[in-house]
């Protein structure tokens, strides 16, 4: 199953839901900074899921006429806003996947732990939020720095006595989805077949292809290696450079986290067959947080793939253990975050 790359199953699925016949719509959804850069192509995107019924989009501001706008759209979902933080419970009521995107953006120059200080608080406030309304919700954290952003919602789901590690996801897609462009376009392979699995964190060095596990099995000289991979782990930065103060990916990240909201809906709905990488709480390493290939199901990581982490090469075994001090230390600084405040 795990020879099947997501690309193909992904297109069926979108092609289902632009010629959407039978509803059989039935899960909600929440996008929190639902307004912003990520937040608005999101919901477009999965206001065009079969899959859901109601989608409730919450931002400090500017929700209104995004979801009024997005309303207009003949697919099945009831578009709700809500609007600061007196409507962000009756958001969250009987919600299945709440999305978090919400919070600053870098800008040339930043580091995604730039972010931390004034993210690290807008998670913690969203996160203690849903576990007082949508505990069993899975839960996708975009906001960056994500290395330590998921530890501190972990943090708040402990505190509150509700956390559980199955269905609590950084949201790392957009890694894999990037490295299997790169892959495709330096070695001449048809997309949608090409599926490279990327383990470890989401920022620079953290950030690991596995380019010896792609599938269609490929090789690469070590030129290629060291080219893809640094590309793979500094892509974000090459879209904040370019967009040059006016942000960082909005428009591929929609894309890659629309795809994993269609997979948890997916595996929500019963399909056996789903699997993503994605930034979790993982005894595949010592670190008590790393990305790697999952499967998901009814209730959320039904298995981590760890046969993905034997057989690396020596490019990647030495990468492997050269990305674990930095990404300790980020996901210590979440959780002393959290364990520190009175
Ligand atoms: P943006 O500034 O365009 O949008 C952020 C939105 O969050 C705004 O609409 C803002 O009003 C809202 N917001 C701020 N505080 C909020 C709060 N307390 N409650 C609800 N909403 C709040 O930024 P963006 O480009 O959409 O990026 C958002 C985040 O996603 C950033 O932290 C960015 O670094 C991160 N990101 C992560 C990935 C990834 O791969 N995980 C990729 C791209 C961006
Ligand atoms: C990305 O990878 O594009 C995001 O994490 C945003 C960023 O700051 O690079």
């Amino acid at each position: 199953a795990l020879n099947r790359s997501y690309s193909t199953k992904a297109q069926k699925h979108s092609e289902r839901s632009y010629n959407y016949v039978q509803p059989h719509a039935s899960y909600k959804v929440a996008i929190l900074g639902a307004g912003g850069g990520i937040g608005q192509p999101l919901a477009l995107l999965i206001k065009m899921s079969p899959l859901v019924s109601a989608l409730n989009l919450y931002d400090i501001a500017n929700v209104k006429g995004v979801a009024a706008d997005l309303s207009h759209c003949n697919t099945p979902s009831q578009v709700a806003d809500f609007t600061g933080a007196s409507e962000l419970a009756n958001c969250l009521k009987d919600v299945n996947v709440v999305v978090i995107p919400a919070g600053v953006p870098r800008k040339p120059g930043m580091t995604r732990d730039d972010l931390f200080n004034i993210n690290a608080n807008i998670v913690k406030n969203l996160v203690e939020a849903v576990a007082d309304n949508c505990p069993d919700a899975f839960i996708h954290i975009i906001s960056n720095p994500v290395n330590s952003t998921v530890p501190i919602a972990a943090e708040v789901l402990k505190q509150k006595g509700v956390y559980d590690p199955k269905k609590l996801f950084g949201v790392t897609t957009l890694d894999v989805v990037r490295a299997n462009t790169f892959v495709a376009q330096k070695k001449n392979l048809k997309l949608i077949d090409v599926d490279v699995p990327v383990i470890g964190g989401h920022a620079g060095i953290t950030i690991l292809p596995l380019l010896s596990k792609t599938k269609p099995a490929v090789t690469f000289t070590d030129e290629e290696v060291e080219e893809l991979t640094v590309r793979i782990q500094n892509a974000g930065t090459e879209v904040v450079e370019a967009k040059a103060g006016a942000g960082s990916a909005t428009l591929s990240m929609a894309y890659a986290a629309a795809r994993f909201v269609e997979s948890s809906l997916r595996a929500l709905d019963g399909d056996s067959d789903v699997y993503e990488c994605s930034y979790i709480q993982s005894e595949l390493t010592e670190l008590p947080f790393f990305a790697s290939r999952i499967k998901l199901g009814k209730n959320g990581v039904e298995a981590v793939i760890s046969s993905e982490l034997q057989g690396l090469t020596e490019y990647e075994q030495k990468a492997l253990e050269a990305l674990k001090p930095e990404l300790k230390a980020s996901i210590e600084k979440g959780v002393a975050f959290i364990q520190k405040q009175p």
